[in-house]
């Protein structure tokens, strides 16, 4: 079976042909357009409409807030609210396509030789249904707090449409397992960050008792987050042929006073 690292037939490289070099530099040059002629009009009209342009999507009217949210102590009002639920919002649409992409990874663990090193089915399931009870645990806190949790709240749709990308790169039946672990790579640290924030929030709320629940989901994703970067070591290790084991990324440490 041919690897990506195989030499084949790509031919978007210049050097593929030296002779016509010269020419497409050329033409490359004449589409440049004049920085102060050509691009600040089109940079008025981009702030222009971006100026005039309603948002993605707004949140519904708080249907049940008045009723449910009593049963939860210091019950949030208002703005912040509305704020917490589409961050809520949020983290669910990701950890619904959390479970999915996990799902799609198992089909390329299934359909992959063997990769010492890599991940084993029963480690790419816990991590599936952990994003699944994650996504259970929001669906559950967004009931709680008197929101409706099939709402595709702004940030929701916005997350949807940038890992949209790594959904592609999974479900292309041609992407390896390698592949494929680089672009969850992705969402695993965006889910890390994700996670932090909102255990920060509902800390910040009073809520904490979902921000502990929170937290415990946070654990589990670094977890995720590590085990990824290890895997993606592994593998390039393997390609590579070195003796001496590739240090996975680690987070960047935090700045000074926790940062802004
Ligand atoms: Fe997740
Ligand atoms: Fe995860």
């Amino acid at each position: 079976m041919k690897k990506p690292t195989d030499i084949g037939q790509n031919r978007t490289g210049i050097a593929t042909s030296p002779i016509d070099v010269k020419a497409l530099l050329d033409s490359a040059a004449e589409g440049v357009p004049q920085a102060s002629v050509e691009i600040a009009p089109l940079k008025a009209i981009r702030v222009a409409y971006s100026e005039a342009a309603d948002p993605v999507g707004t949140m519904p009217p708080p249907a049940s807030l008045r009723g449910a949210a009593r049963a939860l102590k210091g019950a949030i009002k208002g703005e912040k609210a509305t704020v917490f639920l589409d961050l809520l919002g949020e983290r669910l649409a990701f950890e619904r396509t959390g479970t999915r992409l996990y799902q799609a990874l198992l089909s390329k663990l299934d359909a992959a030789d063997p990769h010492p090193g890599g991940p084993t089915r029963d480690e790419l399931l816990k991590i599936h249904n952990e994003e699944l009870a994650h996504f259970h645990l929001l669906a559950d806190a967004i009931e709680r707090l008197g929101g409706d949790p099939t709402v595709v709240t702004p940030s929701a749709d916005i997350a949807g449409v940038a890992s949209s990308g790594v959904l592609l790169v999974l479900t292309d039946s041609r992407t390896t397992l390698n592949e494929a672990l680089k672009a969850i790579l992705i969402a695993e640290l965006a889910d890390n960050d994700g996670w932090h924030l909102l255990a920060d929030v509902a800390e910040r709320l009073g809520q904490g008792e979902l921000a502990s629940q929170f937290q415990r989901a946070l654990d589990e994703e670094e977890e995720h987050l590590a085990r990824v970067r290890t895997w993606i070591a592994r593998a390039i290790e393997g390609e590579v042929g070195v003796e001496e084991p590739i240090e996975p990324g680690e987070a960047a440490a935090p700045p000074p006073g926790g940062g802004q």
